[in-house]
């Protein structure tokens, strides 16, 4: 099967597996357990950003392009990392950052004029807000001059409608080509080019679509972001990249897509993943991005959980996991993983004092192997506690046959094996229901038992959850030649 509509596995490296004993996962870790991720029978893993950073945003404000951050590792354990990835057959993505970087990096003090400046007035220059709430200016301290920053004040935004900019980004993409990256998830995409006037946001009139900060979703973003000349600046990614994968991190609806898989592979999907576990959002959500074409074998990617929204089980509820993993891994196209959700962990407590200001350590917990303290994350003081490894690691489930874990993987395995064609079928009012070719899917969104039609069960969300024909409540099955 062609890798890029398998199973991709989100890495957040900080969390995965740490091999010295710092308490932060690193590369040699992650090295350590593609065992892992050959067990599931995943295709290809995304790594959340390896490069030198402050840490501000984790690693999403960049100040080297073209290195690893030291408490990941080196230039040097990348390539053994994509070394290893190759012996077992998997493709290894890197997350690019190219809508801002670090403050701290170089190119902010050598390069002023690749970043985007609102003169050094008495206020900001536009009413534009940051997606973390505030104001999207700051007062740049040596100069007194106004720098945008779509995110934290400490991620100045980049200009794309600089050329340098643009060249500077094709020479990073082809430098982790060349040292063995198959792809790119590019993140905040739609954030990449602005109006080139600055123009002031309107109020908004409308909802955007999507959840947004509170302070954000005030104005209708017309001007700062989702605009049409994104797609030249993508088209130039594109160019430099060949076949690499790209998948975007396209934060707008649905409906507004489409521009973007013209160049990119994949879309991640965020009005499924955002949607309440209700029959009609989900089934909405769905058609609409099944729907979407683009350039020749472009999609959407299909995404539940995530370091930034929270954790799949948490989302949708302990007694939906399996529901959802049967959604997740039975949709055509590929699918994203995120570490840990294949043994339902879910969001931790996380820290105090927090780690990132915005309230995302409870979903960034470590990864649990095993019972022991820090579930066999690490040998010294984890950054963020493990959350339930007693409960819940990767030993135990494996020697589960009716683990979330082996759930996952016999989806995993199954999907290969589905095909290509998706229609949703309306069979019963509290059942979702799709047909890959002659086999059907459905999901009980209910909590009462409903009636099937008959045929050979090849999966069921837990054992026994179909049976003659009655398919539990909260459960999912898979059956053949209906
Ligand atoms: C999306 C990333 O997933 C998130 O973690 C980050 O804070 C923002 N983009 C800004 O880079």
């Amino acid at each position: 099967m062609d890798w890029r509509a398998g199973v991709v596995y989100q890495v957040y490296p900080r969390s995965f597996m740490d091999s010295d004993g710092d308490g932060v996962g690193d590369l040699d870790g992650i090295a350590a357990r593609l065992d892992h991720l050959v067990e599931l029978g995943v295709s290809a893993l995304w790594l959340s950003p390896i490069y030198p950073s402050p840490m501000a945003d984790f690693g999403y404000d960049v100040s080297d392009y073209e290195d690893v951050d030291p408490v990941f590792g080196s230039l040097e354990s990348w390539d053994r990392l994509v070394a290893e990835a190759r012996d077992r057959d998997l493709r290894v993505l890197l997350d690019l950052v190219p809508c801002h970087s670090s403050i701290e990096h170089p190119w902010f003090r050598e390069h002023p004029d690749w970043y985007i400046w609102g003169g050094d007035g008495d206020g900001p220059p536009n009413n534009w807000l940051s997606a973390f709430g505030g104001p999207a200016w700051s007062r740049h301290p040596q100069t007194g001059r106004w720098y945008l920053h779509s995110f934290y004040p400490e991620q100045p935004d980049l200009d794309w409608h600089n050329p340098e900019v643009v060249e500077a980004f094709q020479e990073v993409l082809r430098f982790w080509v060349d040292r063995g990256a198959d792809g790119f998830r590019l993140d905040a995409i739609d954030r990449l080019v602005k109006d080139r006037e600055l123009r002031d946001n309107p109020p908004a009139t409308a909802p955007f679509g999507l959840p947004l900060h509170p302070d954000e979703a005030v104005l209708e973003p017309r001007y700062s972001r989702d605009r049409p000349e994104v797609v030249d600046a993508l088209a130039a990614l594109r160019a430099a990249v060949g076949d690499a994968l790209l998948v975007g991190e396209v934060y707008v609806p649905t409906a507004r897509m489409a521009p973007y898989l013209t160049q990119l592979d994949r879309a991640f999907v965020f009005e499924l993943l955002h949607a309440p576990w209700e029959k009609r959002a989900l089934r909405d959500a769905i058609e609409a991005a099944a729907a979407l074409r683009g350039r020749p074998g472009a999609g959407p990617a299909w995404v539940f959980s995530n370091h930034d929204f929270g954790r799949l089980s948490s989302r949708f509820g302990r007694e939906n996991e399996r529901a959802a993993a049967v959604l997740l891994l039975t949709l055509p196209g590929t699918a994203f993983l995120y570490q840990g959700d294949e043994i339902g962990l879910a969001n931790g407590p996380g820290a105090q004092p927090p780690h990132d200001r915005l309230g995302r350590d409870v979903c960034r917990h470590p990864m649990q192997w095993d019972a022991s303290e820090h579930g066999g994350f690490t040998t010294g003081t984890p950054w963020l506690a493990a959350v339930d490894p007693a409960e819940r690691n990767v030993a135990a489930q494996r020697e589960d046959p009716a683990s979330l874990m082996n759930l996952y993987k016999r989806l995993i395995a199954l999907r290969r094996d589905l095909d290509p064609s998706f229609r949703v079928v309306e069979l019963s009012p509290e059942v979702l229901t799709f047909e890959r070719g002659s086999d059907l899917v459905a999901l009980n969104l209910s909590s009462e038992p409903v009636q099937l039609p008959s045929g050979e069960v090849l999966l069921e969300s837990a054992p026994g959850a179909l049976t003659r024909g009655s398919l539990a409540g909260h459960a999912a099955a898979v059956v053949r030649s209906y």
